[in-house]
């Protein structure tokens, strides 16, 4: 099974808007044997990219909502009529109280979107653990948009949170991201068990975000 590249595109000038496409088409033409890669474009670009990209969608974010009365929310029911195939879920830039969590997991699930909760400590990944996500991606906010990465900074976080989703829910994968830039940051989350990464600046802010994505997949 491929490893996941899970590219956060946030709300970035060089990501939103009309430039999220854009970036999408260029990135689609990074192929890998050994890498899965996924975008998470921001919410208003979500349908435009998804539609006209070949690579898979998700979404950096659902509510508790359907469809309905829900002014302003983004519901699973609809991210998953728009053709997005999962989603981001409690990033420690949009935290989402427990009971609700736990609500929109369920809601996800139910439209077969892929899951990945994030979680900013090792009490956390065990708290949002027992929601049984696809995957639970450990991001050490401090570490997040800077340069030194999470498998420098943290190695053994990693290979903690690790063995402790394995033990509450064997089949949740784990993710790790917060400063990944290098190839070598890559393999050294893969060797502490990890089964992918999220990055999020260092693509788009790439001088060729494809020429230095082809890089680091090597
Ligand atoms: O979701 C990924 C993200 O939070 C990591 O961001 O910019 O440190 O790669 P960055």
């Amino acid at each position: 099974m491929k490893s996941l590249i899970l590219l956060n595109f946030k709300t970035y000038p060089e990501t939103t808007g009309k430039k999220a496409l854009l970036l999408a088409k260029r990135l689609e033409k990074v192929r890998s044997k050994k890498y899965e890669i996924v975008i998470a474009p921001s919410l208003p670009t979500l349908e435009e990219v998804a539609a006209g990209t070949l690579l898979k969608v998700f979404s950096q974010h659902t509510d508790l909502a359907g469809l309905g009365p829900f002014t302003g929310k983004v519901s699973a029911q609809e991210l998953k009529e728009i053709g997005v195939k999962g989603t981001l879920l409690n990033h420690s830039e949009r935290k989402i109280p427990f009971s609700i969590l736990k609500k929109i997991v369920k809601d996800c699930k139910r439209n077969k979107l892929v899951v990945v909760i994030c979680a900013s400590s090792l009490t956390e990944v065990h708290k949002v653990t027992q929601l049984a996500p696809d995957y639970l991606a450990y991001e050490p906010p401090e570490l997040i948009g800077g340069n030194i990465s999470v498998t420098k900074a943290k190695p053994e976080v990693i290979a903690k949170a690790v063995k402790l989703v394995s033990k509450i829910s064997p089949k949740t994968k784990v993710l790790c991201g917060a400063g990944i830039q290098s190839r070598e940051d890559i393999i050294k989350a893969l060797q502490l068990g990890a089964k992918g990464v999220l990055i999020g600046h260092a693509v788009p802010k790439a001088k060729d975000p494809a020429k230095f994505l082809r890089e680091l997949l090597g």
